[in-house]
């Protein structure tokens, strides 16, 4: 039986997070093999904190000085050299421009120094696939091999991204192939997060300290209605109920932190109940075999298992949900024969939409 094996290099840097992560495919007639053998991540969180985001310009000069450290040690904790590598795979888009052309420059420039194929991979693909990743590796992050889950992926799948700069239900029939079936009409679920956060002086980024916040706050104590409930589309509206945070915050004047927890606690509830009603509408119209739930917003506990008790899902490790260069990788190994490009035909984008091969 013939078999290739492969040797991925995949880059990040989309945002704030500069990323490199080597993945093995060895991609047999009927099935693969795959093996991520290092995943960095090296986070600005610190540096954007007392901005409450992520600021472009200082990202990607922070990008510029992490991205070959970031990538020799990748190269480092899975045991490979350069020479190794087969391929190179990189997000292009969307993202911050200056931030998506640290990556996509350094992986042209070892394109052409290596003579190697890049295969471009949407930012929201990486979120999805990344979802392809064994629960049971969570807690195995540190050692250099995460073996990956023979979960068989069955489509058509439904895919719910809720991350910092997007929110959208996407269906799948096939690898690579995308249909956007919703998408948010204003703030992005994971925006949010981080914009009452901030309105209620929690800190950065939102996500995370919400939750914690959720967990001290009186469930009872306010209510924010649910966006779009009457509707049945599938589209998501987060703006209305930020703005139904600030005219609360503004109504009460001087606030004690019990009263954000229970303003945080709020927010989640109806955040997180608007995601789940647009999901359960989608997979009534949809029937799919598969559903995903990925990006930042994933990491979110009361969304889990809110999401739970209505549909079978599956999700990437809670350190996986936010932006990194494993599901650059994963994605990659389903384009390894159609999809790579010379390093040339390569560009970022910074709206790119995700569209099928
Ligand atoms: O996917 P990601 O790393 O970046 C983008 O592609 O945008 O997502 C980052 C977003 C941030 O808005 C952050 O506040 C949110 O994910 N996030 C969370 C949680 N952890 C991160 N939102 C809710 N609950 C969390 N636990
Ligand atoms: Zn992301």
């Amino acid at each position: 039986m013939s078999m290739h094996n492969n040797i991925i290099l995949a880059i990040e840097t989309s945002c704030d997070e500069t990323s490199a992560s080597i993945i093995e495919a060895k991609l047999k007639v009927k099935n693969e093999k795959l093996k991520i053998l290092s995943n960095i991540v090296a986070s600005q969180v610190k540096l954007h904190a007392k901005y409450g985001g992520v600021y472009p310009e200082l990202a990607s000069r922070e990008h510029l000085v992490k991205i070959l450290p970031v990538i020799e040690l990748a190269l480092k904790k899975a045991g490979k050299t350069l020479d190794e590598i087969t391929h190179l795979a990189v997000t292009t888009g969307p993202g911050l421009i200056g931030s998506l052309l640290v990556g996509v420059e350094t992986v042209k420039a070892l394109a052409m120094a290596k003579g190697l194929p890049i295969i471009p991979i949407n930012h929201l693909e990486g979120h999805i696939y990344t979802a392809c990743i064994k629960q049971s590796s969570i807690s195995k992050l540190r050692p250099p091999i995460i073996q990956l889950s023979n979960h068989p992926i069955i489509f058509p799948i439904l895919s719910l991204i809720v991350s910092g700069g997007h929110t959208l239900l996407v269906k799948m029939m096939d690898h690579g192939k995308y249909q956007i079936i919703g998408e948010t009409r204003d703030d992005a679920a994971g925006e949010a997060f981080d914009k009452v956060a901030r309105l209620l002086e929690l800190g950065y980024p939102g996500g995370p300290v919400i939750e914690k916040a959720a967990q001290k706050g009186r469930p009872s104590k306010f209510s924010f209605p649910v966006a779009m409930e009457k509707s049945q589309d599938l589209d998501f509206s987060f703006s209305g109920l930020k703005t139904a945070v600030l005219y609360e915050v503004k109504k009460l004047g001087k606030i004690t932190p019990q009263t954000k927890y229970d303003l945080a606690c709020a927010f989640q509830k109806a955040a997180v109940e608007h995601l789940i009603q647009k999901a359960v509408l989608a997979v009534q119209k949809y029937r799919p075999k598969t559903f995903i739930l990925s990006g930042g917003v994933a990491a979110n506990s009361c969304l889990r298992q809110e999401l739970k008790e209505k549909i079978d899902f599956i999700a990437p490790p809670i350190p996986l949900c936010t932006d990194n260069a494993v599901g650059i990788g994963l994605a990659a190994t389903h384009k390894l024969k159609k999809g790579a490009k010379n390093w040339y035909d390569i560009e970022a984008d910074a709206s790119q939409r995700l569209a099928s091969d």
